[in-house]
């Protein structure tokens, strides 16, 4: 299995508009229009086959920067020749799992946390990639580079690989390895400061063990957009079959409650640290509560949010009620490209003041910063 890469040099981060691919090939005739449903497809050479399929302009082909797949062990920045074996397990069976990451101002965000699910994904699949946890950490910034854009979403995909259309795993001899750099614009300002609408989902939310992982197969998670789609809403929140909170479509959730007061006994001389022996210097009077992972994704998100927040506040991950969202000070989304942003109303009730609040701005720049500081540059 090839494990080199070319390199694409770009020209430092040019903000040029997708340019149509230079494909060489001939125009074809009706690239837009379908052959008419009586007629028989041609059945054509390779050369042809090829020609037509450079041709062709597929949707969303301006969203795509660049694209790595290790069967050939190259980068390529022609999104029309965005193809994936379609015999690949991960196609026709969901066997595979994927990791999706954000890039800004040039760093990729957490990328060794999500090698780290990805690998944790994998291994409860029984799923080898086809090189090493470190190949794939140095191939993501090099495909990242080759798109060319400080800002970018970057998918890597482990599918259980080529090999054929029954459901075996020993029928692919070895992992399909694909890692897509595609176009991100972060939120604006307005989006922060409008606030969201959450409201209980009619899916459950996904079966302990399986929402751990996360793999190719999202229908319950599609549902839930297609639910947000219908009532006009922005968040579908699922609950697990004791009632307890778990999680948003492809975002974690969390609260913001009044800490209650810290019992005697658990304050040093000076009256400051609280029952986990951390100081919280600013002694904000409150605490962060995050639904336990049992029933959602462990997000890369809010574990960092976790870590950072820990010297501030009392960090909870525990079983949340619905009804505590009532009584929170703020509710908040978490998630790879929305970072952290303010829920205002659920239900069609408000969420503390009905108004983002403070902790949502304030954890969305400790994220930033968090990200200039300790994000892989590429
Ligand atoms: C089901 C689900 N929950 C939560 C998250 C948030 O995870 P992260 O913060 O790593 O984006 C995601 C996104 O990957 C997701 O798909």
């Amino acid at each position: 299995m090839p494990e080199t890469f070319t390199e694409i040099s770009n020209p430092e981060f040019a903000d040029s508009p997708a340019a149509a691919p230079e494909t060489g090939a001939p125009e074809s005739a009706d690239a837009q229009t379908a052959a008419p449903e009586t007629a028989a497809p041609a059945i054509a050479d390779t050369q042809t086959y090829v020609a037509e399929l450079l041709a062709r302009p597929r949707p969303g082909e301006d969203k795509i920067l660049a694209f790595y797949e290790h069967r050939l062990g190259l980068i390529c920045t022609n999104p029309r020749l965005l193809l994936l074996p379609l015999d690949d397990h991960m196609v026709h069976r969901g066997d595979g799992v994927f990791e999706s990451l954000k890039a800004e101002r040039g760093r990729v965000y957490l990328l060794k946390e999500h090698l780290a699910r990805l690998e944790n994904s994998a291994n409860s699949m029984g799923l080898v990639p086809p090189c090493s946890y470190a190949r794939i950490e140095q191939l993501i910034p090099a495909v990242a580079r080759a798109g060319g854009q400080p800002d970018c979403m970057i998918r890597v995909l482990l599918g259980r690989g080529p090999g054929g259309f029954g459901i075996d795993p020993a029928e692919s001899p070895a992992a399909g390895l694909y890692i897509v750099a595609y176009r991100f614009r972060p939120k604006d300002d307005a989006f922060y400061a409008r606030g969201l609408s959450a409201f209980r989902s009619r899916y459950p939310a996904r079966a302990a063990g399986i929402a751990n992982i996360k793999n190719t197969n999202y229908q319950s998670s599609v549902a839930m957009i297609r639910e947000e789609r219908e009532r006009g809403l922005d968040l579908a929140l699922s609950f697990d079959a004791a009632g307890f909170l778990a999680e948003a479509a492809i975002s974690n959730v969390c609260l913001i409650c009044r800490a209650e007061r810290t019992p005697p006994d658990c304050l040093d001389r000076d009256g400051g640290a609280p029952a986990d022996g951390v100081r919280h210097p600013d002694n904000s009077g409150v605490r962060l509560v995050v639904p336990e992972f049992s029933h959602a994704l462990p997000g890369t998100t809010i574990l960092r949010i976790i870590e950072l927040l820990k010297p501030l506040m009392p960090v909870e991950v525990r079983k949340v009620r619905e009804a505590e969202i009532f009584t929170a000070l703020e509710m908040l989304q978490t998630g790879t490209t929305v970072d952290c942003a303010a829920i205002t109303s659920y239900e069609g009730r408000p969420v503390g003041t009905g108004r983002p609040g403070p902790w949502a701005t304030r954890i969305r720049q400790m994220l930033a910063q968090d990200l200039d500081r300790n994000g892989r540059k590429f």
